[in-house]
Protein backbone atom coordinates (compact mmCIF):
# COMPACT_ATOMS: atom_id res chain seq x y z
CA UNK A 1 0.00 0.00 0.00
CA UNK A 2 2.70 2.48 1.61
CA UNK A 3 5.14 1.40 -1.55
CA UNK A 4 1.81 2.18 -4.53
CA UNK A 5 0.93 5.32 -2.52
CA UNK A 6 4.82 6.32 -2.63
CA UNK A 7 5.27 5.16 -6.42
CA UNK A 8 1.79 7.63 -7.25
CA UNK A 9 3.90 10.37 -5.86
CA UNK A 10 7.03 9.69 -8.13
CA UNK A 11 4.87 9.47 -10.88
CA UNK A 12 3.04 12.71 -10.19
CA UNK A 13 6.50 14.58 -9.87
CA UNK A 14 7.72 13.04 -13.18
CA UNK A 15 4.95 14.18 -14.84
CA UNK A 16 5.03 17.70 -13.67
CA UNK A 17 9.03 17.74 -14.47
CA UNK A 18 7.95 16.24 -17.83
CA UNK A 19 5.53 18.54 -18.52
CA UNK A 20 8.01 21.21 -17.66
CA UNK A 21 10.44 20.54 -19.84
CA UNK A 22 7.87 20.12 -22.46
CA UNK A 23 6.84 23.24 -22.26
CA UNK A 24 10.08 24.81 -22.39
CA UNK A 25 11.05 22.59 -25.79
CA UNK A 26 7.92 23.93 -26.75
CA UNK A 27 8.45 27.67 -26.26
CA UNK A 28 11.65 26.91 -28.03
CA UNK A 29 9.70 26.64 -31.47
CA UNK A 30 8.20 30.19 -31.15
CA UNK A 31 11.29 31.81 -30.23
CA UNK A 32 12.58 32.01 -34.07
CA UNK A 33 9.16 34.25 -34.80
CA UNK A 34 9.09 35.90 -31.69
CA UNK A 35 12.30 36.02 -30.18
CA UNK A 36 14.30 34.52 -27.00
CA UNK A 37 11.81 35.00 -24.26
CA UNK A 38 9.07 36.22 -26.52
CA UNK A 39 11.24 39.79 -27.15
CA UNK A 40 10.63 40.18 -30.78
CA UNK A 41 13.09 42.08 -32.41
CA UNK A 42 10.15 43.55 -34.79
CA UNK A 43 8.29 44.97 -37.08
CA UNK A 44 4.96 43.45 -38.05
CA UNK A 45 6.28 40.50 -35.06
CA UNK A 46 4.99 40.62 -31.75
CA UNK A 47 6.56 40.22 -28.92
CA UNK A 48 4.52 38.08 -26.45
CA UNK A 49 7.06 37.55 -23.08
CA UNK A 50 4.54 39.36 -20.16
CA UNK A 51 1.29 39.73 -21.97
CA UNK A 52 -1.49 38.34 -19.40
CA UNK A 53 -2.17 34.44 -19.09
CA UNK A 54 -5.66 35.00 -19.69
CA UNK A 55 -4.85 36.56 -22.43
CA UNK A 56 -2.47 34.63 -24.26
CA UNK A 57 -4.80 31.32 -23.78
CA UNK A 58 -7.73 32.98 -24.96
CA UNK A 59 -6.30 33.93 -27.70
CA UNK A 60 -4.77 30.76 -29.09
CA UNK A 61 -7.82 28.75 -28.18
CA UNK A 62 -9.88 31.33 -30.48
CA UNK A 63 -7.29 30.75 -33.34
CA UNK A 64 -7.45 27.12 -32.76
CA UNK A 65 -10.98 26.82 -33.02
CA UNK A 66 -11.55 29.25 -35.85
CA UNK A 67 -13.12 31.75 -33.51
CA UNK A 68 -10.81 34.28 -34.70
CA UNK A 69 -8.66 34.90 -38.24
CA UNK A 70 -5.06 35.20 -38.65
CA UNK A 71 -2.60 34.09 -41.15
CA UNK A 72 0.32 32.46 -39.65
CA UNK A 73 -1.08 31.66 -35.86
CA UNK A 74 -3.71 29.60 -36.72
CA UNK A 75 -1.80 26.90 -38.59
CA UNK A 76 0.87 27.07 -35.81
CA UNK A 77 -2.01 26.67 -32.46
CA UNK A 78 -4.09 24.02 -34.54
CA UNK A 79 -0.74 21.59 -33.86
CA UNK A 80 -1.12 22.11 -30.39
CA UNK A 81 -3.56 20.38 -27.70
CA UNK A 82 -5.24 22.54 -25.04
CA UNK A 83 -3.12 21.57 -22.24
CA UNK A 84 -0.27 22.50 -24.60
CA UNK A 85 -1.92 26.32 -25.03
CA UNK A 86 -2.52 26.36 -21.31
CA UNK A 87 1.38 26.00 -20.06
CA UNK A 88 2.89 28.16 -23.37
CA UNK A 89 0.50 30.93 -21.98
CA UNK A 90 1.48 30.10 -18.08
CA UNK A 91 5.36 30.48 -20.03
CA UNK A 92 5.66 33.15 -22.10
CA UNK A 93 3.24 35.25 -19.10
CA UNK A 94 6.14 34.54 -16.78
CA UNK A 95 8.42 36.51 -19.31
CA UNK A 96 9.31 40.09 -18.14
CA UNK A 97 7.83 42.33 -20.63
CA UNK A 98 10.59 44.31 -22.19
CA UNK A 99 8.69 47.48 -24.76
CA UNK A 100 10.23 47.78 -27.90
CA UNK A 101 12.46 50.96 -28.43
CA UNK A 102 10.77 52.89 -31.13
CA UNK A 103 10.99 57.08 -30.36
CA UNK A 104 8.68 59.48 -31.76
CA UNK A 105 8.62 63.14 -32.75
CA UNK A 106 6.96 65.48 -30.09
CA UNK A 107 4.21 66.17 -32.92
CA UNK A 108 3.62 62.54 -33.49
CA UNK A 109 3.27 61.89 -29.60
CA UNK A 110 0.88 64.82 -29.30
CA UNK A 111 -0.82 63.56 -32.55
CA UNK A 112 -1.29 60.01 -31.06
CA UNK A 113 -1.94 61.24 -27.46
CA UNK A 114 -5.06 62.84 -28.57
CA UNK A 115 -6.04 60.15 -30.99
CA UNK A 116 -5.73 58.06 -28.14
CA UNK A 117 -7.60 59.80 -25.45
CA UNK A 118 -11.20 59.37 -26.32
CA UNK A 119 -11.81 55.71 -27.34
CA UNK A 120 -8.55 53.85 -26.02
CA UNK A 121 -7.38 55.21 -22.55
CA UNK A 122 -10.40 53.91 -20.65
CA UNK A 123 -9.22 50.24 -21.08
CA UNK A 124 -5.48 50.68 -22.00
CA UNK A 125 -4.39 53.01 -19.60
CA UNK A 126 -2.70 56.39 -21.26
CA UNK A 127 0.49 54.89 -21.77
CA UNK A 128 -0.83 51.59 -22.47
CA UNK A 129 1.00 49.79 -19.76
CA UNK A 130 -1.39 49.92 -16.87
CA UNK A 131 -4.02 47.82 -18.59
CA UNK A 132 -7.85 46.34 -17.10
CA UNK A 133 -7.05 42.37 -16.06
CA UNK A 134 -6.36 40.62 -19.33
CA UNK A 135 -6.02 43.54 -21.56
CA UNK A 136 -2.83 43.04 -23.68
CA UNK A 137 0.25 45.38 -22.93
CA UNK A 138 0.16 47.46 -25.47
CA UNK A 139 3.43 49.88 -24.54
CA UNK A 140 6.33 49.57 -26.57
CA UNK A 141 4.46 46.87 -28.90
CA UNK A 142 5.69 47.03 -32.20
CA UNK A 143 3.98 50.12 -34.05
CA UNK A 144 3.64 48.25 -37.45
CA UNK A 145 2.09 45.07 -35.75
CA UNK A 146 -0.55 47.66 -33.82
CA UNK A 147 -1.24 48.97 -37.29
CA UNK A 148 -2.06 45.64 -38.75
CA UNK A 149 -3.54 44.04 -35.77
CA UNK A 150 -6.47 47.27 -35.66
CA UNK A 151 -6.49 47.02 -39.52
CA UNK A 152 -8.13 43.50 -38.65
CA UNK A 153 -9.91 44.74 -36.12
CA UNK A 154 -11.37 47.56 -38.34
CA UNK A 155 -11.94 45.22 -41.23
CA UNK A 156 -15.56 43.27 -41.88
CA UNK A 157 -13.54 40.25 -43.28
CA UNK A 158 -11.38 39.36 -40.31
CA UNK A 159 -13.16 37.52 -36.96
CA UNK A 160 -11.80 39.68 -34.24
CA UNK A 161 -14.33 38.41 -31.31
CA UNK A 162 -13.91 41.15 -28.73
CA UNK A 163 -16.41 43.38 -29.42
CA UNK A 164 -15.71 46.48 -27.42
CA UNK A 165 -12.40 46.46 -29.01
CA UNK A 166 -13.82 46.03 -32.77
CA UNK A 167 -15.93 49.06 -31.55
CA UNK A 168 -13.21 51.17 -30.69
CA UNK A 169 -11.26 50.47 -33.67
CA UNK A 170 -13.69 51.00 -35.60
CA UNK A 171 -14.86 54.38 -34.09
CA UNK A 172 -11.47 55.95 -35.14
CA UNK A 173 -10.82 57.84 -37.65
CA UNK A 174 -8.82 56.50 -40.89
CA UNK A 175 -5.84 59.04 -40.28
CA UNK A 176 -5.90 58.49 -36.27
CA UNK A 177 -5.05 54.90 -36.77
CA UNK A 178 -1.27 54.93 -37.71
CA UNK A 179 -0.39 57.82 -35.10
CA UNK A 180 -2.18 55.44 -32.35
CA UNK A 181 0.00 52.63 -32.88
CA UNK A 182 3.17 54.61 -33.05
CA UNK A 183 2.12 56.82 -29.72
CA UNK A 184 1.49 53.84 -27.75
CA UNK A 185 4.56 51.49 -29.76
CA UNK A 186 6.95 54.83 -28.69
CA UNK A 187 6.11 54.56 -24.73
CA UNK A 188 9.02 52.90 -22.38
CA UNK A 189 6.82 52.24 -19.37
C1 LIG B 1 6.43 31.50 -38.35
C2 LIG B 1 6.48 32.55 -37.34
C3 LIG B 1 5.74 32.30 -36.03
C4 LIG B 1 5.94 31.27 -35.11
C5 LIG B 1 6.88 30.07 -35.22
C6 LIG B 1 5.07 31.58 -33.98
N1 LIG B 1 4.38 32.73 -34.21
FE1 LIG B 1 3.04 33.63 -32.94
N2 LIG B 1 2.71 35.11 -34.30
C7 LIG B 1 3.25 35.16 -35.58
C8 LIG B 1 2.61 36.24 -36.33
C9 LIG B 1 2.91 36.64 -37.78
C10 LIG B 1 1.67 36.83 -35.47
C11 LIG B 1 0.67 37.95 -35.79
C12 LIG B 1 -0.69 37.30 -36.02
C13 LIG B 1 -0.74 36.52 -37.30
O1 LIG B 1 -0.64 37.09 -38.37
O2 LIG B 1 -0.88 35.28 -37.24
C14 LIG B 1 1.78 36.12 -34.20
C15 LIG B 1 1.03 36.42 -33.06
C16 LIG B 1 1.09 35.74 -31.87
C17 LIG B 1 0.40 36.12 -30.67
C18 LIG B 1 -0.48 37.35 -30.47
C19 LIG B 1 0.34 38.41 -29.76
C20 LIG B 1 -0.43 39.63 -29.38
O3 LIG B 1 0.21 40.60 -28.97
O4 LIG B 1 -1.65 39.63 -29.48
C21 LIG B 1 0.65 35.15 -29.74
C22 LIG B 1 0.12 35.07 -28.32
C23 LIG B 1 1.54 34.19 -30.35
N3 LIG B 1 1.80 34.57 -31.65
C24 LIG B 1 2.04 33.07 -29.70
C25 LIG B 1 2.92 32.14 -30.28
C26 LIG B 1 3.40 30.95 -29.61
C27 LIG B 1 3.07 30.57 -28.18
C28 LIG B 1 4.22 30.30 -30.50
C29 LIG B 1 4.93 28.98 -30.32
C30 LIG B 1 4.07 27.83 -30.08
C31 LIG B 1 4.23 31.09 -31.73
N4 LIG B 1 3.43 32.19 -31.56
C32 LIG B 1 4.96 30.78 -32.85
C33 LIG B 1 4.25 34.34 -36.07
C34 LIG B 1 4.75 33.20 -35.46
C1 LIG C 1 -13.29 48.19 -23.88
C2 LIG C 1 -11.87 48.14 -23.64
C3 LIG C 1 -10.94 48.55 -24.79
C4 LIG C 1 -10.94 49.73 -25.50
C5 LIG C 1 -11.87 50.92 -25.35
C6 LIG C 1 -9.83 49.62 -26.43
N1 LIG C 1 -9.20 48.42 -26.28
FE1 LIG C 1 -7.66 47.75 -27.39
N2 LIG C 1 -7.84 45.93 -26.57
C7 LIG C 1 -8.72 45.60 -25.54
C8 LIG C 1 -8.69 44.17 -25.34
C9 LIG C 1 -9.51 43.41 -24.30
C10 LIG C 1 -7.80 43.64 -26.30
C11 LIG C 1 -7.55 42.17 -26.59
C12 LIG C 1 -8.80 41.81 -27.37
C13 LIG C 1 -8.88 40.50 -28.03
O1 LIG C 1 -8.63 39.49 -27.42
O2 LIG C 1 -9.27 40.53 -29.23
C14 LIG C 1 -7.27 44.78 -27.05
C15 LIG C 1 -6.33 44.69 -28.05
C16 LIG C 1 -5.73 45.78 -28.67
C17 LIG C 1 -4.61 45.72 -29.60
C18 LIG C 1 -3.90 44.47 -30.06
C19 LIG C 1 -2.80 44.19 -29.10
C20 LIG C 1 -2.06 42.93 -29.38
O3 LIG C 1 -1.11 42.66 -28.63
O4 LIG C 1 -2.40 42.20 -30.32
C21 LIG C 1 -4.31 47.00 -29.95
C22 LIG C 1 -3.20 47.46 -30.88
C23 LIG C 1 -5.25 47.85 -29.29
N3 LIG C 1 -6.10 47.09 -28.50
C24 LIG C 1 -5.28 49.23 -29.42
C25 LIG C 1 -6.39 49.99 -29.04
C26 LIG C 1 -6.64 51.34 -29.48
C27 LIG C 1 -5.73 52.14 -30.41
C28 LIG C 1 -7.82 51.71 -28.91
C29 LIG C 1 -8.58 53.00 -29.10
C30 LIG C 1 -9.06 53.23 -30.46
C31 LIG C 1 -8.30 50.60 -28.09
N4 LIG C 1 -7.41 49.58 -28.21
C32 LIG C 1 -9.45 50.61 -27.33
C33 LIG C 1 -9.51 46.48 -24.84
C34 LIG C 1 -9.86 47.74 -25.30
Amino acid sequence: MKKTALSLVFLALAGSAAARGDVDVLARTCNGCHGLKGVSVGLSMPSIGGLPRDYLRNIMKQWKYDERTAITMSRIVKGLSDDEIDALAAHFAKQPWVPAKQPATPELLAKGRSAISENCEDCHGFTGSDPDVGVPKINGQWAKYMELELAKYRSKEFKMPHRKMKKAAQDMKPADVSAAARYFGAQSK
